[in-house]
């Protein structure tokens, strides 16, 4: 669907030393600075995937987003979305592509809301009858009809992200770019748009490619995780492998019934910290069943009352990597 294959964007940059004496020596002579911001990147995306594209500040999320979408042109390599060029053939695929920039609206923020749908309904020519089914189930999943007679520059955030969501898939695309749809969404509205992004994914089988630095987003929504650091894609693959690949564990809380004494358990489990007689803090790879521990604890002849597990921690292991500590 998707097939991304040694793509590239540089930037030139003009370098100006800093002064009036600057000034003058940047008209006779331009230096510039080559910005590689997205650095020989191939990928393929499948048709109903739901795609997480994550990484630091400035590492070249937006500019590939830009590049799908045919706002931006590559430097090189080369780009099929369902076999269309975006920047030779941006029209033809603005039909088959929805896109949501969380940091600017698309829509005519001039017009009432309901004017851009009227204007995106005939610029797209979406039939009357598919027309007003998709606004009902816009209505329903978005309550998009409080605000939809409401000028686009007067909606709060919330509502213009919720307006913006709906206008890109107005046209039943069958792909959608949402670059940072939750930034600076309260924990409500956030969970709506989560729960939105996630329909229209499952029933409406609509790929995404998702930008966020929300921990939660990819947590919830992501079956993949494509990580971008400095224009090259560092990993690519899903959140379990991630999270064993650079060490990051999960934590085992047990509360044993009666006290331990001292305990003593086989690798791959490991204590992480002794809390008091009866409470256990153990730390073990994602994927290693508790049963094999329940086993262990049990020939021991400790009893357990209460035992939980919770998952590795991603914002920890996308810091360790952001922050250079691990190679991967
Ligand atoms: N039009 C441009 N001209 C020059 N440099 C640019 C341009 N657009 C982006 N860049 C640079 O390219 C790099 C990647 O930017 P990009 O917006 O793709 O990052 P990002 O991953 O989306 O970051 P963020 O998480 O902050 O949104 C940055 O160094 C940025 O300054
Ligand atoms: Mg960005």
């Amino acid at each position: 669907m998707i097939k991304v294959t040694h793509l590239s964007k540089h930037f030139k940059i003009k370098k100006r030393k800093p002064g009036i004496f600057g000034s003058i020596q940047a008209l006779i002579k331009t230096e510039t600075d080559l910005i590689k911001a997205v650095d020989d990147i191939t990928f393929h995306i499948n048709s109903g995937e739901l795609v997480g594209y994550i990484g630091p500040n400035g590492a070249g999320k937006s500019t590939t987003i830009k590049m799908l979408t045919g706002i931006l042109t590559p430097t090189s390599g080369d780009i099929q979305v369902n076999g269309i060029n975006p920047s030779k053939e941006r029209k033809k695929n603005a039909y088959q592509i929805g896109v949501v920039f969380g940091q600017r609206t698309q829509l005519w923020t001039d017009l009432p809301v309901e004017e851009s749908f009227d204007l995106l309904k005939s610029i797209y020519k979406i039939d009357e009858k598919i027309y007003k089914q998709k606004l009902e189930l816009f209505f329903d999943l978005l309550g998009l009809k409080d605000f939809f007679k409401q000028q686009a520059r007067k909606l709060s955030l919330g509502q213009r992200m919720k307006a913006d969501l709906a206008a890109s898939l107005i046209h039943s695309p069958s792909i959608l770019f949402l670059d940072e749809p939750t930034i600076g969404l309260d924990i409500i509205v956030k969970e709506k748009v989560r729960e939105f992004i996630r329909e229209i994914n499952r029933n409406a089988k609509v790929t995404v490619i998702l930008t966020t630095h929300d921990i939660q987003d990819i947590e919830y929504l992501a079956n993949r995780i494509m990580i971008i650091d400095k224009g090259k894609i560092v990993y690519d693959g899903n959140l379990s492998n991630f999270n064993s690949l650079v060490g990051n564990d999960s934590f085992i809380d047990i509360h044993f019934a009666s006290p331990v004494g001292s305990l003593e358990i086989p690798l791959p489990f490991q204590i992480k910290e002794k809390k008091s007689e009866t409470n256990y803090t153990l730390i073990a790879p994602e994927n290693e069943p508790l049963s094999s521990l329940l086993q262990i604890l049990q020939n021991k002849g400790v009893p357990i009352q209460e035992i939980n597990r919770q998952k590795p921690d991603l914002a920890v292991a996308l810091k360790k990597m952001y922050e250079g500590k691990n190679e991967l």
